[in-house]
């Protein structure tokens, strides 16, 4: 008899995911996924309308992370199984780090609500803690996308957070490459060294999947189509 793989045990429980960024690009095809497979989705959103109305699986929450008490966000951490992040505001981030100020928030709570399992969805183009972009991906960070540099910022923070500061967490960074919608192109692997420039569904998909592989735990990889 084949063994059940990952997903098969993800399919077969019903799970809550809470989900921040529900409306964003990789967002929208993140949740969609996760309420196809018959999961609960949390979501706090700034604009609800943003997302399909009517499936009683999809509970949306109206705020905006910058204004969260502590007891909101215990009441969004509450009894859900995975926490996913697939924030980004570029010009709120030129400005101040927005994501590290919430996660700092997120990640005690997670502690005070026993839920253990964080992804976190960072760019390609931010360093993972501790070590260094390629010069190719060093040289397109400051010139092409250099407009995304508080992003980056941002989630280089958030990343150092994690890694010095929240080991007692089941983090995971997905340092992902989007080039933008459009259908699927295949299915993204978890790589060390190897990046593509994706799609937002299979990034979504990718991350999907991710948040329930024990063995990223604790990584911040690339995404890449094809082997790693
Ligand atoms: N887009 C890319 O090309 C790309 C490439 C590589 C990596 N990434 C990384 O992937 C992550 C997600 O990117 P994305 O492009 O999928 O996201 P996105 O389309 O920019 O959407 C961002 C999401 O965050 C939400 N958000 C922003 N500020 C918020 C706040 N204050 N409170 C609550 N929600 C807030 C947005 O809500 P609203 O709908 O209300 O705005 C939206 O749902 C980011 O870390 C980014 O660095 C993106």
């Amino acid at each position: 008899m084949t063994p059940p793989t990952k997903q098969d045990t993800m399919a077969a429980r019903h799970l809550t995911f809470l989900v921040f960024g529900a409306t964003g690009g990789t967002g929208k095809h993140f949740v969609s996924q996760a309420l196809q497979d018959g999961h609960k989705v949390r979501a706090l959103v700034r604009t609800p309308s943003k997302l399909p109305p009517g499936n009683a699986n999809l509970e949306v929450r109206q705020g905006s992370i910058t204004d969260l008490t502590d007891t909101d966000i215990d009441g969004l951490v509450k009894d859900a199984d995975y926490v996913v992040s697939m924030l980004g505001d570029v010009n709120l981030q030129k400005q101040a780090k927005i994501n590290t100020a919430f996660v700092k928030k997120l990640v005690p709570s997670m502690r005070r609500q026993g839920v253990k399992r964080f992804l976190y969805q960072a760019g390609g183009l931010s360093k993972p803690y501790g070590g260094q972009l390629s010069p190719l991906l060093w040289t397109i960070r400051y010139t092409i996308a250099r407009g995304y540099a508080g992003q980056h910022e941002d989630n280089e923070a958030v990343m150092e957070y994690l890694a010095t500061e929240a080991n007692d967490i089941e983090w995971i960074v997905h340092r992902a490459g989007i080039g933008g919608d459009g259908p699927s192109k295949g299915e993204l692997n978890r790589s060390k060294t190897n990046w593509s420039v994706a799609t937002f569904r299979d990034c979504a998909a990718y991350t999907y999947r991710t948040i329930s592989d024990a063995s990223a735990v604790h990584t911040a990889d690339f995404s890449c189509y094809g082997t790693a």
